[in-house]
């Protein structure tokens, strides 16, 4: 029998002393393996003098890599013992214990991640936990960008220098902790800049929170003051589940949203600008938004479609070259509840220095502005657009960069109320979208897998694109009071 072992720094249960005293090998990091005495120099050697409660004679394998260690556990025919940090069922070796085909029975510590939020003196069960342990650390920190409370379990190659890095530009604070339950443990609160001009102890959690820090200090349990529980609470961003469920009764900090192609009064945007509703609609499932993906909004107008990309659980950096707009981008996202970055300015020129998006919404901007949203290789881009002319060049602009694409007029007409109940049918402006997507690089429900929605765009070498109310890319041109049935003007989709 494999018995995995936790250890946070306290001291072993009565149940953990009597696997270890009863095993006949125990496996372990050396760290856990010398604090539970099981490294000891008389315990090496088989049949020595044993601390009492120690494994006598037990075999001990010193973990560098893993495989040899699970090698030997699954040869092993005795009672064993692996020792592992804090919950091993929490992002840890149970996982690959259960991978392997071997049982084991779990006495759990607390996880580094329930230690470090209560050393903060911060709930948890809203936050998000990721990880970047031995994988591409971009889906865990755009999970950063766009969660309000976020632990990230670090590893080689992403520690809280590379965490803060990926964070530039983003409002937050990160606390830092080392060590958790040794003897050099340290909580630090600073800003994402202050993580990359320090080094970190080995090993460490990294909390992520919402807003900007205070000065950089090192938190101990007198100085616990200094975190207030998230000064930005997020709002109605997941309204998925039972309605009036609130917060606190399913942990994790995101939810799907409880709609979307959400009715162009749920934004403000005076000038008339946004997507509509039902154009919104299929430009969402082509951009397939989820936790984990950075999306950009270029040429952002209301936010419209940046923000349901971050009701998904997207990371969004919002591109528009209008201040009024960046401000209504600002307002429209705090209304619902959501983080989304806006960078002013001209595009391509403010796309520079962003970092890659794993998908992109062009809705407003020039053909080099396809050009260069392209030329970042996010997995997929949808390009909206109202002048005929336009769609085949965005569609072979997307061809040029090496995607493949497809596109639709979308066409819509709502209904709008006659006397006595009857009804006729208001048409909304039609739009273009054309998508585009690197061939093998969808995943789950995304674009490489539509149904053949309207036909293949054709050749040309840019989408253009103006950006004024009532003409260009101002697809909600036309479509308010004076072509609607008076008084319907802003009807949403149902
Ligand atoms: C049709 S609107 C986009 C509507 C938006 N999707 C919404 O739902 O509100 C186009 C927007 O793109 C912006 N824009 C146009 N060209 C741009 C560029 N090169 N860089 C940044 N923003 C641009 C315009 O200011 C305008 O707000």
């Amino acid at each position: 029998m494999i018995t995995v072992v936790g250890m946070d720094g306290s001291a072993l249960s009565t149940q953990a002393e009597a696997a270890l005293a009863a095993a006949t090998l125990v496996v372990g990091a050396r760290r856990h393996l010398t604090a539970a005495g099981a490294l000891a120099p008389a315990l090496a050697t088989r049949g020595a003098q044993q601390t009492p409660g120690r494994p006598r004679g037990a075999e001990v394998i010193v973990l560098a890599e893993l495989a040899p260690g699970l090698d030997a556990l699954a040869r092993h025919e005795g009672d064993a013992v692996l020792l592992a940090s804090g919950d091993p069922g929490f992002f840890g070796i149970v996982r690959v214990l259960r991978e392997r085909g071997l049982d084991a029975v779990v006495l759990p510590a607390v996880s580094s991640v329930a230690l470090a939020f209560a050393r903060a003196g911060l709930a948890w069960d809203d936050a998000m936990v990721v990880s970047a342990h031995g994988r591409d650390p971009r889906p865990a920190v755009n999970v950063c960008r766009a969660h309000p409370k976020v632990a990230v379990l670090t590893g080689p190659g992403c520690g809280p220098a590379e965490v803060g890095a990926a964070l530039e530009g983003w409002d937050r604070r990160l606390v830092v902790a080392e060590d958790l339950g040794g003897e050099d443990e340290r909580l630090t609160e600073c800003s994402p800049a202050g993580a990359t001009r320090r080094t970190w102890a080995d090993p460490n959690v990294v909390l992520v929170l919402a807003g900007s820090p205070g000065p950089g200090k090192v938190l101990n349990a007198d100085e616990r003051q200094v975190h207030h529980e998230q000064r930005r609470p997020r709002a109605a961003a997941g309204t998925g589940g039972p309605a009036g469920a609130g917060a606190g009764w399913l942990a994790g900090g995101h939810r799907a949203p409880g709609g979307w192609a959400l009715p162009e009064e749920e934004f403000d945007s005076r000038d008339a600008v946004m997507t509509k509703g039902e154009v919104r609609a299929l430009a969402l499932a082509r951009l397939g938004p989820g936790p984990g993906m950075l999306v950009w909004d270029v040429g952002a107008g209301s936010g419209s479609v940046g923000i349901e990309c971050a009701r998904f659980g997207a990371a969004v950096i919002a591109v528009e070259r209008d201040a009024m707009r960046c401000a209504r981008v600002r307002g429209n996202a705090t209304r619902h509840g959501v983080d989304v970055r806006i960078v002013p300015g001209d595009a391509p020129q403010a796309l520079a220095r962003l970092p890659d998006p794993d998908a992109a919404f062009v809705g407003g901007g020039g053909p080099e502005v396809v050009a260069a949203v392209a030329a970042r290789q996010p997995a997929r881009i949808v390009v909206a657009l109202a002048a005929v002319e336009r769609a085949s060049l965005a569609g072979a602009a997307l061809a040029a960069a090496g995607y493949a694409t497809d596109g639709a007029l979308v066409q819509a007409a709502r209904f709008a109320p006659l006397p006595g109940g009857a009804h006729r049918l208001a048409a909304i402006n039609p739009v273009f979208l054309v998508w585009g997507w690197l061939p093998g690089t969808t995943e789950g429900t995304g674009p490489g897998e539509h149904a053949g929605a309207g036909d293949h765009a054709g050749a040309g070498d840019h989408a253009g694109a103006g950006d004024h109310a009532g003409a260009g890319d101002d697809f909600g041109a036309g479509n308010h009071a004076g072509h609607a049935h008076p008084g319907t003007g802003h009807g949403g989709p149902r």
